[in-house]
Parts: C-alpha cells; structure tokens; sequence
C-alpha cells in the first residue's frame, strides 16, 4: 500500500479467526487504541451481546453496529475488532471508509480494511462451545454456508488479506508491512 494516511486498521472476518487477539496485539505494537465493535456495543447498551439478541433481535443488533460504524470514522489511530457480522452491512463500510476530503482520490483513504482469513473448521472449534447467538441457534452445516457466504464479502472489501493460521506476532508482523504507510 502507498497511502501515507491511515488512521484506522479495521480487522474483520468470520467469527473464531483471532479478530481479538490480533487487533490487541497490533494496537499494542502501533501504541494505538484498541476497540472492539461487539465491546462498543455491549457499554452502550448495558447488556451482553446474546442478551441483546434474544431480547431485542438480531435486527436491532445490526442497527447498534451501524451507530457503531459512525462513531468510528471519526477516530484516530485506532485498531478495530469487528464482530463477523459487521462489513456485511455495505453501509457500515461507507461509513469506515468516509473520508475527510472527499474530493480527495484514492490515496487519502484512512481506513485500511484487513481480512484474517481462517479455514472454517478452525473458527469452528473456537467458537462451538461459546455462548455467540449465531452459533446457538445455527447447525454446523448452517454455520459453514454463512462462512461461504461472507468470505466472498470478506476478499472483496478488504484492502489486506492475511492469513491467521500462522503465530499472532507473525499476523502482527505481516500487518504491520503497511506500518510505513501508517508512520507510525
Ligand atoms: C456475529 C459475530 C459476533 C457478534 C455477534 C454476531 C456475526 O462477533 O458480533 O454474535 O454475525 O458473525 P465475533 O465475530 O467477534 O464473534
């Protein structure tokens, strides 16, 4: 990448590919903030992330995401975790990459989109025993043909694609390939 004005990594990708951990681990290396949309939600709402899909829906959910999505263009140096759901909204993702200068071209983007890509038996075995309401309420089979669906998704918007198979500091390291383009 030659843009030489990102102020937010945004990681996304299916639920159990190390969003978390890696987002985490490359705040902590760029000494920016770490944030996590699902985190974000849950303080707004005071309530956990199954409790609000059970008590209010999963439609209500994807509007706090959207909500979420604006709060976060306006920041700075920071690293985003998303919940697997969140680029799938196409709105949620114009609203990341809104830029300042909207005139601007391309290479004044400040959003850099990053995709862990993850088998889907390795998310599987993270996340099969969680309490995620789509993994309560789905069949495995239903989980794998999501996970098809969204990949499509996942490699289209994404600007970096990484793979997660690989030792977080290793992600970390590959991510930070775009550090100069950061400056940070
Ligand atoms: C979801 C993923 C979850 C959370 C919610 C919905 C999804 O986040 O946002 O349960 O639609 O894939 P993680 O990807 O962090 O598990």
């Amino acid at each position: 990448m030659s843009t030489a004005q990102i102020r937010r990594i945004v990681l996304c990708g299916f639920m159990g590919c190390g969003k978390s951990s890696v987002g985490e681990a490359l705040a902590a290396h760029l000494k920016w903030e770490f944030l996590d949309t699902d985190a974000m939600i849950e303080k707004r709402e005071n309530c956990s992330v199954p409790d609000i899909f059970r008590e209010k829906g999963e439609a209500y959910f994807r509007r706090l995401e959207t909500e979420v999505a604006a709060v976060l263009s306006e920041k700075q140096q920071v690293v985003v975790s998303t919940g697997g759901g969140f680029v799938i909204n196409q709105e949620n993702i114009d609203t990341l990459l809104r830029k300042v200068e909207p005139q601007k071209e391309r290479e004044k983007e400040e959003t850099c989109i990053v995709y862990l890509d993850c088998d889907f038996e390795t998310c599987y075995q993270r996340i099969k025993n969680s309490s995620r309401p789509l993994v309560k309420t789905k069949t495995k089979k239903e989980l794998t043909e999501l996970f098809e669906q969204r990949v499509q998704q996942y490699r289209k918007i994404a600007t970096l694609h990484v793979s997660n198979q690989s030792l977080i500091s290793d992600v970390v390291v590959k991510i930070c390939e775009i550090k100069s383009a950061v400056g940070a």
